[in-house]
């Protein structure tokens, strides 16, 4: 039998070491790079810089096997102590914002409509941040589940989220900043739908044209199928998506 782990550590074991080589990395590089790893874990930043350079690549195998819709980043924001939600997701007025409709279907791989899905939204208050994470906005703002109905459809209106900006003030940020990167996601919802018998999809959407769509610092959006084209109704953006759930093996 084969060492799964000996083989994928072996793997990335390697794949440094030829960075190394190739480059010509020197002792005293070789020092700051193992005090930057010392700092990064001291900041609990760790998580961060995993979102920022690996776990979109995890996700892109998973989407290599999948039938259902494309999965995408799940980021370090999301929650189930939601409140249920039916028509409206609640906002707070002093931060105004553009209505947002969130819509479509939930649908299995044969296309037959999935009732009683639970789907967990989350996206950025008007000014970029997450409820329940900052400023102590209260978790039931800017999120929420829902369920689809019949025809497996949801619908539910929030208001339109903003370029995020990931935590740039540690050593993650200063990395980016020698980089010569800057540290912006596109404006995005997050997505997690899920149903006893089916795999859970995470995922999220972007909005067509929207600044960083092409050049995102967690390189999120493995594919375009999410990125969608905002339309407007009665004065109110709608992003309507249909989701496909596969079934759990
Ligand atoms: C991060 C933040 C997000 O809102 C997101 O969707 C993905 C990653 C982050 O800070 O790492
Ligand atoms: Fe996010």
């Amino acid at each position: 039998m084969t060492n799964r782990l000996d083989a994928v550590v072996s793997s990335i074991v390697e794949g440094v070491r030829n960075a190394l080589r190739e480059h010509d990395v020197t002792f005293e590089e070789y020092r700051k790079g193992f005090k930057f790893m010392m700092d990064v874990a001291e900041a609990k930043e760790l998580p961060l810089l995993m979102d920022l350079f690996l776990n979109t690549t995890i996700v892109e195998i998973q989407n290599r096997q999948a039938q259902g819709s494309p999965s995408d980043l799940e980021g370090p924001y999301f929650r189930s102590d939601v409140p249920l939600v039916t028509d409206k997701i609640k906002t707070m007025p002093e931060f105004g914002g553009t209505p947002l409709v969130l819509r479509g279907h939930v649908k299995d791989t044969d296309g037959n409509p999935v009732e009683g899905a639970t789907i967990f939204v989350w996206s950025s208050t008007p000014d970029g941040k997450y409820s329940g994470f900052h400023d102590n906005i209260p978790v039931d703002y800017y999120r929420g589940k829902l369920l689809s109905g019949a025809g497996g459809a949801y619908s539910v209106e929030s208001t339109v989220p903003v370029p995020y900006q990931i935590k740039n003030n540690g050593p993650t940020g200063a990395l980016l900043e020698a980089m010569g990167r800057h540290s912006w996601r596109p404006a995005h919802v997050h997505y997690k739908i899920r149903k006893d018998g089916y795999k859970d999809l995470t995922t999220q959407a972007y909005f067509e044209g929207g600044e960083w769509v092409g050049d995102d610092c967690c390189e999120g959006k493995l594919t375009d199928d999410f990125v969608i084209a905002e339309t407007v109704e009665d004065g109110k953006h709608v992003m309507d998506i249909d989701f496909v759930i596969e079934r759990a093996a």
